[in-house]
């Protein structure tokens, strides 16, 4: 098993993620969070939102999944929101054309033919049309991976949005779609947001909700999927204040990866060569996952594209009025946009760790430890009475249920001691209470840190507060 199976694995079998709908065979790009992945992804997404609206310029939204289908028309979903699809008559494959053809220059760049990878690498680059893919592919004989054929079909562009109807009946008047993204239940409420909470420039809007796209290839576990969940925010400006600004959020938000214990030397800034039509500049910071560096998040120079095309296509003005300096304009966007499970899928990866401890025997053994930051830590703390007799289980368990009130905990009675601190580490627990002979004489307690193995012994009394001040 390579690493990434390893931790799919570790996920399922623990309750942090299963493939959704498993019974009946699982459904292609859908996964579901069991019970420690569910806690996983909200203390992510506790962490953003104190993070981005703990302050006195952001407010937050939840808008609704389905929206009018004008705003997809508005934002250019409808028109552009597409990928490049190409099949291989031999294997029936399909494929990503941009992705083929940037799989292909990699294994260029990996054989050092570099010249080549280069040569490619730059017609890429300008293709935009089906067309300009297809025509990579034939000039450059870029065989299919599973057929090693080159008999491939046109390129055909491929529309990525989920279409349902509205109402009882399903004809064209009634197409609504599942939103790709969840910025436009943003643009849309600019004017009620900064009206209703009496907000002036520059202010942002934070937003963490459900995005769908019908992605031709799904790959990678939670990296891409069909259905997902993304961490928004849209700062407006006034133009020209916009390089300030990007480079702000910029930093921010590859410190907050850094604080949740995201190292350095793992996570980097990619400059984007090929701008979207609406950004005058764009960023994306990158973790290296154990299939090599990808995408977390989007840092964009929107510029006043979304406000003006939601004010063309709805009739309404959305525009500041400067009182101060007596003027009105559109305001400009600066946008973070961050996905909550693809984040997730970067911290599992990341806590992810294989090391040699001592046991209780001070042999060393092999040991799985999650070492995630205590504030994602599903599991905060797990206690154990030392034997299942002697008043132990009894303290034991009241010392469970009152940290039970104020933390995720988990007790558990199984097995040797050095067992269920493995149990504990497999999770990420950061800390584990023992209660034994002594807990009984003098009310005290041992308290181990997961990372380091070390024990501490405390007062019953103090427990809750040792705790409190370590998660920090
Ligand atoms: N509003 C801008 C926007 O949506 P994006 O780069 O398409 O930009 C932002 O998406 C983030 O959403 C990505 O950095 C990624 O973390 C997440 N994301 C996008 N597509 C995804 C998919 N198919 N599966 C999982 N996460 C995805």
């Amino acid at each position: 098993m390579n690493k990434l199976e390893t931790i799919i694995s570790l996920a399922k079998r623990r309750g942090f993620v299963f493939q959704s709908s498993e019974i009946y065979g699982g459904l292609n790009g859908c996964w579901d969070f069991g019970p420690l992945g569910v806690e996983l992804l909200r203390n992510l997404k506790e962490s953003w939102w104190r993070e981005m609206t703990f302050r006195d310029d952001v407010e937050g939204v939840d808008a609704s999944i389905l929206m009018h289908p004008r705003t997809w028309e508005a934002s250019g979903h409808v028109a552009q929101f597409s990928d490049p699809m190409i099949d291989n008559k031999t294997s029936q494959a399909r494929h990503r054309a941009d992705n083929l053809i940037e799989e292909y220059i990699d294994r260029m760049i990996k054989k050092k033919k570099t010249q080549l990878a280069i040569e490619i690498e730059e017609k890429l680059l300008v293709a935009t049309e089906p067309a300009d893919f297809y025509k990579i592919i034939i000039d450059h004989q870029i065989p299919d991976p599973v057929s090693g054929t080159c008999d491939w079909t046109e390129v055909r562009s491929f529309n990525l949005m989920f279409k349902t109807f509205i109402g009882p009946l399903e004809d064209t008047s009634s197409v609504v779609y599942l939103r790709p993204e969840s910025a436009q239940g943003i643009f849309v409420n600019f004017k009620n947001i900064m009206e209703s909470s009496r907000q002036k420039l520059p202010f942002g809007i934070a937003q963490i909700g459900k995005a769908f796209r019908n992605e031709i290839n799904t790959k990678n576990f939670l990296f891409r999927t069909r259905e997902f969940e993304q961490m928004e925010m849209q700062y407006f400006i006034k133009p020209g204040s916009e390089l300030e600004w990007f480079e702000y959020w910029k930093d921010q938000r590859l410190n907050w990866y850094a604080d949740l214990g995201m190292p350095i030397d793992k996570l980097k800034l990619k400059v984007h060569d090929k701008l979207a039509h609406y950004a005058n500049h764009a960023v994306d910071i990158e973790y290296e996952f154990p299939f090599g560096w990808g995408e977390i998040e989007g840092i964009h120079s929107r510029t006043d594209f979304d406000l003006s095309r939601h004010t063309e296509y709805s009739g309404k003005k959305l525009e500041y009025v400067d009182t101060v300096n007596n003027e009105r304009f559109i305001p400009y966007v600066i946008e973070t946009s961050g996905g909550v499970t693809r984040s997730l899928m970067a911290f599992l990866c990341n806590a992810y760790t294989e090391e040699l401890a001592p046991s209780e025997i001070g042999k060393m053994e092999p040991r799985t430890v999650l070492k995630f930051h205590s504030k994602l830590a599903p599991v905060k703390v797990a206690v154990f009475p030392l034997v299942n007799k002697d008043g132990m289980p009894e303290l034991a368990e009241n010392i469970y249920h009152d940290l039970r009130k104020s933390f995720m905990a988990q007790y558990d009675t199984g097995g040797a001691i050095g067992r269920r601190y493995r149990r504990q580490d497999e999770i990420g627990t950061p800390f584990c209470l023992t209660i034994d002979g002594q807990s009984l004489e003098d009310q005290t307690v041992t308290i181990r840190n997961r990372d380091t193995m070390l024990q501490d012994r405390i007062p019953v009394d103090n427990i809750k507060k040792y705790i409190v001040d370590l998660l920090g």
